[in-house]
C-alpha cells in the first residue's frame, strides 16, 4: 500500500482488484438502491461508445470550470499546482479524478464512490501513478482529520442519505484554510418538483428494464418537442415558482414539468443515461439557495466563489478555523 495512504486512513483498507476497500455495502434502505442504480448507470455507460463518452467527458471538465468560476483550464491548473493531497468525493467513472491527477502531476489524487462505478474507474486509469480509487461512503471516509488540501464533489452530496453530515465529514478531513467544491441540484417549479417528488418513489416498485425503457420515452420526448423548434412566452407564475420569460418549448416543459433531456451535440445514449440518472435514484435532494448557504455555513464553510443556474447551485467554500 502507498505509504501516504498509509497516513491518511484511519484504518489499512483492504484491497480488492486495486481498489482500496473502506466500505462494501450499506443498512440505508435508499442509499443501497442509490448505489446499485449508479453501478448500473456507470456500467452500461463504460460500455458506450467511446466518441460519446469523450464527447460527455469534455462537456463536463468545461461545465466544471464554469461551476467553481475557473476562467480557463490553465487557471484550474495554477489552482491545483500547490495541492498534494485532493480528493474527488463520489468520483463515478473516475474521469474527473484522472484530469485532477494531470493537471496537478505532484499530488496524489483519491477517487472515491460508494457503486461499483469504481472498479471500473480502477481499470481505466491503474497506469495512473498518482491516482488511486477507493470504495465507500463519503459520509464516513475513515480518513484522518484535516488531511486534504483540496475536496471536489461535484454532482453527489444530494445523493447521499443525509447530505449535511456528509458535508460536516467532507469539512472534517479538510485543511483549515483550504477550499471544497460542492454542487446541489436546485429547487424546481412546483409541477416538476411534485412529479419528481411522486416518481423517485414510484421507481423504486419497477424493475431497471423498465427504467430503461422510460428514460429512452422521456429522451424521445425531449427529441421531439427540442426539433419543433418553437418559442413561446409565459408570464410569470409565482405561486407555482415558474419565472415567465421567452422559452424553447422543450425548456419550459423540461424545467418546469418533467425532466425530458436531450442534447443533440451529446448524442442520444448520453441522454438516455441523464434521464435515468434523474429518475432512477432514490436519493436526490433539492435545495434553494438560501437551505444551500445554511448548510454550508453550519458545516464551518465560508464562500469564496458561488454560481447559480436552473440546474444547481455551486461553489467554492474554505474550512474556516472553528468547526461548528
Ligand atoms: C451524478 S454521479 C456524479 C459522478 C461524478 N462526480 C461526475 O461528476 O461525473 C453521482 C455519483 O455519486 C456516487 N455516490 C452517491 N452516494 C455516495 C456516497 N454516499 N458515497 C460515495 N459516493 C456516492 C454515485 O455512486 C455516483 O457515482
Amino acid at each position: 500500500m502507498n505509504q501516504f495512504l498509509n497516513d491518511i486512513f484511519i484504518k489499512e483498507p483492504k484491497i480488492i482488484e486495486g481498489v482500496y476497500i473502506i466500505s462494501e455495502d450499506t443498512f440505508d434502505e435508499n442509499q443501497n438502491q442509490t448505489n446499485s442504480i449508479f453501478s448500473e448507470k456507470w456500467e452500461e455507460y463504460d460500455k458506450e461508445e467511446i466518441s460519446e463518452q469523450k464527447k460527455l467527458f469534455e462537456f463536463q471538465k468545461k461545465w466544471y470550470l464554469d461551476l467553481y468560476g475557473f476562467n480557463s483550464e490553465a487557471n484550474f491548473k495554477e489552482f491545483l499546482c500547490s495541492k498534494k493531497f485532493i480528493l474527488d468525493a463520489g468520483c463515478g467513472l473516475g474521469y474527473k479524478a484522472k484530469w485532477f491527477s494531470e493537471l496537478s502531476p505532484n499530488a496524489h489524487v483519491i477517487g472515491i464512490d460508494f457503486s461499483d462505478a469504481i472498479f471500473y474507474a480502477q481499470k481505466r486509469y491503474s497506469h495512473v501513478e498518482n491516482l488511486h480509487f477507493v470504495k465507500g461512503d463519503i459520509a464516513d471516509t475513515k480518513i484522518n482529520d484535516n488531511c486534504l488540501d483540496f475536496v471536489s464533489c461535484d454532482q453527489v452530496i444530494h445523493h447521499t442519505e443525509d447530505p449535511f453530515k456528509t458535508m460536516k465529514e467532507l469539512t472534517r478531513i479538510l485543511k483549515s484554510k483550504n477550499q471544497i467544491a460542492l454542487y446541489v441540484y436546485a429547487k424546481k417549479a412546483l409541477p416538476r418538483e411534485l412529479l419528481d417528488e411522486f416518481f423517485r418513489e414510484e421507481t423504486k416498485k419497477i424493475n431497471s428494464e423498465q427504467m430503461w425503457e422510460l428514460s429512452k420515452q422521456l429522451t424521445d420526448l425531449g427529441k421531439t418537442l427540442s426539433e419543433l423548434n418553437v418559442k413561446i412566452d409565459v408570464p410569470d407564475m409565482p405561486l407555482l415558482n415558474i419565472k415567465g420569460g421567452t422559452y424553447d418549448i422543450q425548456r419550459f416543459i423540461y424545467w418546469n414539468f418533467i425532466k425530458c433531456f436531450w442534447n443533440h451535440e451529446l448524442g442520444y445514449n448520453t441522454s438516455v443515461s441523464t434521464n435515468y440518472d434523474w429518475y432512477a435514484p432514490s436519493n436526490a435532494e433539492r435545495y434553494s439557495k438560501q437551505e444551500f448557504l445554511d448548510m454550508t455555513n453550519k458545516s464551518g464553510l465560508s464562500i469564496s466563489f458561488l454560481h447559480d443556474e436552473e440546474a444547481c447551485h455551486s461553489g467554492i467554500f474554505i474550512k474556516e478555523n472553528i468547526s461548528k
